[in-house]
């Protein structure tokens, strides 16, 4: 059977002519989490890899977890451009604001956000997803997009999924 190429077939949430891949990248995102053989961190880098590599406007894929007595964010699995960016104080930038409100953030467009930390001049857009753990926020998953307002409803439900999925391993 033909596997097309899931970067191709999710280059816009616009292109509605051609499928999401997330019912693809499900079964992956599983199969590699359920790898005991591998250590927490290497399982986290590699769903990165997959996000980062399968569709076409998350150009950087990052996991955050909280250290609460510093209150500080730590990426601790990321696939793309390196970024400075390895701890973020909670309420700083888009991460640390999750951190504080626990909530879903989406920003189409970067350049309309005061509290907003760059990573680089190409980030058009940003989505960053609270990861829960027994009820409490430890972390996020983060992506940027060199698209701008790329991020629908469907990003939202299928990285909470993801979380979830994370939560399970940690
Ligand atoms: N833009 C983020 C910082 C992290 S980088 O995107 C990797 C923010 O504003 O929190």
């Amino acid at each position: 059977m033909h596997v097309p190429d899931l970067k191709y077939f999710c280059q816009s949430k616009r292109d509605n002519k051609k499928p999401m891949p997330f019912s693809h990248l499900k079964p992956k995102v599983q199969t590699i989490l359920s790898n005991e053989n591998e250590p927490a961190g290497q399982r986290l880098k590699e769903v990165c890899e997959l996000l980062q590599s399968s569709v076409g406007y998350y150009d950087w894929v990052g996991f955050y977890f909280a250290n609460e007595p510093e209150q500080t964010l730590h990426l601790k699995a990321f696939a793309g451009e390196p970024t400075d960016h390895t701890v973020i104080p909670f309420g700083k930038g888009i991460c640390g604001q999750v951190a504080v409100s626990n909530k879903n953030f989406v920003v189409p467009d970067v350049k309309a956000q005061n509290n907003y930390i760059a990573c680089s001049i190409t980030v058009k857009a940003e989505i960053v997803i609270p990861l829960f753990k027994n009820g409490k926020n430890i972390g996020q998953i983060d992506i940027d997009s060199h698209m701008e307002d790329p991020f629908s409803e469907e990003d939202e439900r299928f990285l909470e999924w993801v979380n979830e999925e994370v939560s399970q391993i940690l």
